[in-house]
């Protein structure tokens, strides 16, 4: 590959812990002019973001890539002075750490997940004393900024040795700043160099110009002035696009993946390559279905023989033209070697394109701009990338899915159930949204792209409709088996037969398909939990909002207050006892169903062997009932186990407890008195 193509990675940092998980926030209450952090949870010195973020910095700065060639721009829509302290500091330490990296083949190269692995395999080679000098810069590090995070300032001896940090004097909250831009290790035009001598990628700090009255359309709005700022920056060729939450595990991934684009067939019409968003903190047997396996082995591969996988927001190896929304054209062919290194572009000086792109960064730029119309992100959708990912499809271009053995990227997923159901209630609120939307699949993408992508991408933009056959099968059959009516055939019955057909070819297929993607047995068992849990909980609550919405209303927020301690969240996540958290509708909704079950089917037991003493004949007159009732109640036991069982600060809030008891029995009640 010669010299490399010139290469920008965008990481995309809110600074803020968005419920515990750094997701892109969606929100109303951010556009509706309340300026109050609801919703967010602050950044937390504990979780300590600032130090996940520069370990997704040094991890991207050290592929195995022409450093000349990479440049790596952070993009912290928080505008905190602690990140890009951490910044400062990270990029003094990678002058050790990159020369590290490319001396001992280092990978993964972020270096709290590299100190990890190390500490679990003893490595008792020639590189030890190396080894010992750098973990101790980096734990010198850490704690500085760990430090600095806790005490929520800056050391002021730092702060008056750096330039940068001036530009905080006119800061006066994270929502109404100038824009904040700083180019890191390349100071006054000479080309910083690592301890070995080698030239380093260039490292940039943006913070974008915000004011309250000016939308900032969330992370659309912040990758749009990242591809403005590098434009005049770098201007590399492929754009990479990383959440903050993510780290790169495989420094090849890259080279992989620029392999696609540069395929002298097909890489002419391939607009993006896209990499699964893998996640280092699964479980064995996976409790919140976080890692979203079949999506991932099954469906995405499919994808890609249709015109290629969704554009999911993370991990993303972009062309930069077709992302500025160029259309495909038969005669594109892209020559290679147009792009220049750092050192080449002469024409203005580091300093001089910090300053001139400043104002590419500034809230007012896109006033009657296509930016997020048609160039870049689009925006109006808490899905951005997935309707953007649409569109690039529908201007004829291709994606590929690229899925390595060895993951190109590893992020956190969820660890307590609210934040997983909040977490699809935004996933399949903006795919309806898509789906509503002037660039829905359904009809807008028809004739642009294939009709089997048009299918798969409204398989997706769908979902909050399951939620309502869903809702039917686990309340209606249960009330009408406490009342002793039969709503299947019998099974005696011959139509019995399709029904038995279905179940069982259904629930194997699932389980193979589970299975297959590298699963377990009881993996899938949780993840049947949480795709009942999310069609009756995550998906209405989408659906109404959305409607709501539509109509002009004030969409519910789920807040999900602070975890209460860290450490015991943890320790339960790793023995897989599910967290519930704080009371909300959604809780008290899954523990309804899930009693309403129990007593519907306590109560048709009770009935029949006490009082009409018919015995086990119910089971055949309603054997499907018994079963659809049974499976319920087998599988909402961790609901009954937090509601009366569990003492632990993670059980379901006895609020929750009583009104979701109430609301059962009322509907066993009120259900049996209507004749
Ligand atoms: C913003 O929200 C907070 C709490 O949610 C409330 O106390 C405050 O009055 C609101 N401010 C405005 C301007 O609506
Ligand atoms: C993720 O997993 C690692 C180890 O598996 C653990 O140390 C860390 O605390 C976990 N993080 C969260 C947020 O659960
Ligand atoms: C991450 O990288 C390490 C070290 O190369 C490797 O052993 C591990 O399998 C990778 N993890 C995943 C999930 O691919």
């Amino acid at each position: 590959m010669g010299n490399g193509v010139g290469l920008a990675c965008f990481l995309l940092n809110y600074g803020l812990v968005f419920i515990g998980f750094s997701d892109t926030p969606s929100d109303g209450i951010l556009s509706s002019g309340n300026l109050s952090d609801k919703g967010y949870l602050k950044a937390d010195p504990e979780i300590e973001p600032p130090v996940m973020v520069i370990n997704t910095v040094l991890s991207l700065m050290a592929y195995d890539y022409p450093p000349h060639k990479l440049s790596v721009y952070l993009s912290d829509d928080a505008a905190s002075d602690i990140t890009f302290y951490a910044l400062l500091e990270a990029s003094t330490f990678a002058k050790q750490w990159l020369p590290f990296c490319r001396n001992f083949k280092v990978d993964p190269t972020s270096p709290s997940a590299y100190f990890k692995t190390i500490h679990s395999s003893t490595h008792p080679n020639a590189h030890a004393n190396e080894l010992l000098t750098i973990k101790k810069l980096y734990q010198d590090m850490e704690s500085r900024i760990e430090n600095a995070a806790k005490m929520g300032r800056v050391p002021k001896e730092v702060h008056s040795k750096h330039k940068g940090f001036s530009q905080w004097d006119s800061y006066s909250s994270r929502r109404d700043h100038d824009t904040i831009l700083q180019i890191l290790l390349h100071e006054k035009d000479s080309i910083a160099k690592d301890v070995d001598g080698n030239v380093m990628p260039l490292l940039v700090y943006l913070a974008r110009e915000k004011r309250p009255q000016v939308a900032h359309n969330f992370k659309a709005g912040a990758m749009n002035s990242l591809i403005r700022v590098s434009s005049m920056i770098s201007n590399g060729e492929i754009i990479l696009n990383v959440d903050c939450d993510m780290y790169s595990n495989n420094s090849q991934s890259l080279r992989d993946a620029l392999c696609f684009l540069m395929d002298e067939d097909k890489g002419h019409e391939i607009a993006y390559v896209q990499t699964p968003q893998c996640f280092e903190n699964i479980t064995k047997n996976d409790l919140y279905g976080g890692a979203l396996r079949v999506v991932y082995e099954v469906d995405f591969h499919g994808l890609d023989s249709l015109g290629g996988p969704l554009y999911i927001g993370t991990g993303c190896f972009h062309r930069r033209e077709i992302l500025c929304g160029r259309k495909l054209s038969h005669r594109y062919k892209k020559d290679w070697n147009e792009y220049k290194n750092i050192g080449d572009m002469k024409e203005a000086s580091l300093d001089e394109r910090e300053e001139q792109s400043k104002a590419l960064a500034s809230c007012t730029f896109e006033k009657n701009t296509l930016w997020g119309k048609e160039m870049g992100l689009l925006y109006g959708c808490s899905l951005e990338d997935v309707m953007t990912g649409l569109s690039i499809k529908c201007r004829g271009w291709k994606s590929v899915f690229y899925n390595p053995q060895k993951r190109a990227f590893l992020g956190v997923a969820p660890n307590t159930l609210p934040q997983a159901l909040v977490q699809h209630k935004r996933w399949s609120e903006g795919c309806f949204q898509i789906l509503l939307s002037k660039h829905s699949p359904a009809w807008y993408a028809y004739g642009f792209i294939s009709p089997g992508l048009q299918m798969a991408y409204c398989y997706y933009n769908l979902w909050v409709f399951l939620s309502w056959p869903t809702l039917y099968y686990c309340i209606i059959p249960s009330l009408y088996l406490l009342k002793g009516i039969p709503l299947f055939p019998q099974m005696s019955s011959p139509w019995f037969i399709p029904f038995a057909y279905v179940i069982l070819g259904d629930s194997s297929y699932c389980l193979m398909e589970f299975l297959w993607s590298g699963g377990t047995i009881k993996g899938w068992w949780n993840e049947l939990r949480i795709w009942l849990y999310k069609r009756t909980s995550s998906y209405v609550f989408a659906f109404v909002d959305t409607i709501l919405k539509c109509f002009g209303f004030q969409e519910s927020s789920f807040v999900v207050s602070a975890k209460v301690a860290e450490e015991e969240v943890s320790q339960r996540y790793e023995k897989e006892i599910m967290e519930f958290g704080n009371p909300s509708p959604m809780l008290t909704l899954l523990a309804t169903l899930a009693l309403l079950n129990l007593f519907c089917l306590l109560g048709m037991f009770f009935k029949q062997v006490f009082i009409n003493e018919e015995g086990l004949r119910i089971f055949d007159a309603m054997g499907l009932q018994v079963l659809l009732s049974g499976v319920l109640v087998l599988i909402n036991l961790p609901v009954y186990q937090g509601l009366f069982l569990r003492k632990d600060e993670g059980r379901l809030p006895n609020s929750v407890a009583a009104k979701s008891t109430a609301l059962a029995l009322a509907a066993c009640a009120v259900f049996i008195s209507l004749s």
